[in-house]
C-alpha cells in the first residue's frame, strides 16, 4: 500500500476569462469566453495527487456558500478525503480571477475567504491528525504562520514535507522551517523571490538550487515551464526536459506537477521517476482548460513515459 498524503493550501473557485491578450493598466479588453472551474493551489494539488494514484486527504477551512459546496464535491469526486475540513458558517470560499491569453499564459488575482481563517491554533488543535499520514503536501495562499506550524507539526510526527512556496512569501521562509522541508518546488519567479537569483538559464537554476540547499531546504526542484524542471538532492542533479504540447491554458500546471510528484513519491518511486511523471502530467494539463478540470488521467500520463 502507498504512503498517505495530507494536503493543505488554498481551495478557490476560479473565474476565468480567455482573451486575445492581457489588458494594459487602465485598458479594457472585451471577451465572450468565460468559465468557472474548481481551483486553488492546495485543491489542485490534492485533486492531482488523488487522481494520479495517491491516497489523499485535505485539511483546510471552507465556508457554507455555494462555492464551498461545489469545491468540496469536486474534490470528493477525485477521491480526496474531505472529512477533516472545517466549515465556517457565514464564510465564503476563496475566489481567484484569472485571465488567460492566446498563448495560454495566465495572470491571477485572488481573495482568500475562508482560506485565510486557518490559524496555527487550528493546527495545534488537530495535531493528532498529522500522525495518520506519511507525507505533508503544503502550499501557501493560507496564512504563512499556519503553514509553518503545519510543517513543524508534520516534522515532529515524522512526515516527509513537500512545500510549494507559491506565492513566495515576502522576506522568504525562516531557516528554522526551511530545514524541515524535504522537497521545495518553486517556479522561476518564486525561486528568485526566495534566493534573489534571477533564473534565465540552466546555470542560474543550478545556482538557485545551491542557494536553496544552503538555506536549509532538502531537495530543491525548480520548474521551468515548457523547459521542464531541475532538481538537486545534494549529491546529483536531475534535469527533466520539457514536453512539446499544444498549450491552451497553463493555469495550475505547477500544482499538477507537484500533486503528481507526491502521488509518485507515495508509491515509492525514485526521484528521477517522480520528476518524469510530474513533468508529463503538468505538460498534458496545459492542453486543457481550467485548473482541476485539466488533470490528465494516470493512464494518459503513463502512455507518454
Ligand atoms: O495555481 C493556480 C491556482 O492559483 C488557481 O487555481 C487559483 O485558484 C490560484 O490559487
Amino acid at each position: 500500500m502507498g504512503k498517505k498524503i495530507l494536503c493543505m493550501g488554498s481551495v478557490n473557485i476560479d473565474l476565468v476569462m480567455y482573451m486575445e491578450r492581457m489588458p494594459r493598466p487602465g485598458e479594457t479588453v472585451v471577451t465572450d469566453n468565460f468559465a468557472t472551474f474548481p481551483g486553488g493551489k492546495g485543491g489542485n494539488q490534492a485533486a492531482a495527487a488523488a487522481a494520479l494514484g495517491g491516497e489523499t486527504a485535505f485539511f483546510t477551512k471552507l465556508g457554507d456558500d455555494g462555492f464551498s459546496r461545489e469545491l468540496t464535491d469536486a474534490l470528493k469526486e477525485r477521491n480526496v478525503d474531505m472529512d477533516h475540513v472545517i466549515y465556517l458558517p457565514g464564510e465564503t470560499a476563496g475566489v481567484a480571477m484569472i485571465r488567460v491569453d492566446a498563448d495560454g499564459q495566465n495572470a491571477i488575482s485572488f481573495t482568500n475567504g475562508a482560506n485565510g481563517k486557518l490559524t496555527p491554533e487550528d493546527i495545534q488543535k488537530h495535531q493528532e491528525l498529522f500522525g495518520e499520514f506519511d507525507i505533508l503536501l503544503i502550499t501557501m495562499e493560507i496564512p504563512a504562520n499556519t503553514v509553518y506550524e503545519a510543517i513543524r507539526t508534520a516534522k515532529a510526527k515524522g512526515l516527509t514535507v513537500i512545500l510549494d512556496p507559491a506565492p513566495a512569501p515576502e522576506g522568504g521562509i525562516p531557516s528554522e522551517i526551511a530545514k524541515m522541508v524535504d522537497f521545495v518546488k518553486p517556479n522561476e519567479t518564486e525561486a528568485e523571490g526566495l534566493t534573489g537569483i534571477r533564473v534565465e538559464t540552466m546555470a542560474d537554476a543550478k545556482d538557485c538550487m545551491k542557494a536553496l540547499r544552503k538555506a536549509g531546504f532538502g531537495t530543491p526542484i525548480i520548474t521551468l515551464g515548457e523547459k521542464g524542471a531541475l532538481a538537486w538532492d545534494g549529491k546529483a542533479d536531475y534535469a527533466v526536459e520539457g514536453m512539446q504540447v499544444e498549450s491552451v491554458d497553463s493555469t495550475a500546471a505547477g500544482d499538477i506537477f507537484l500533486g503528481a510528484f507526491a502521488a509518485s513519491l507515495s508509491q515509492g518511486k525514485s526521484l528521477p521517476d517522480c520528476l518524469e511523471f510530474a513533468k508529463t502530467a503538468a505538460a498534458l494539463s496545459t492542453t486543457k482548460k481550467g485548473a482541476q478540470s485539466s488533470i490528465p488521467a494516470a493512464e494518459e500520463v503513463c502512455k507518454y513515459l
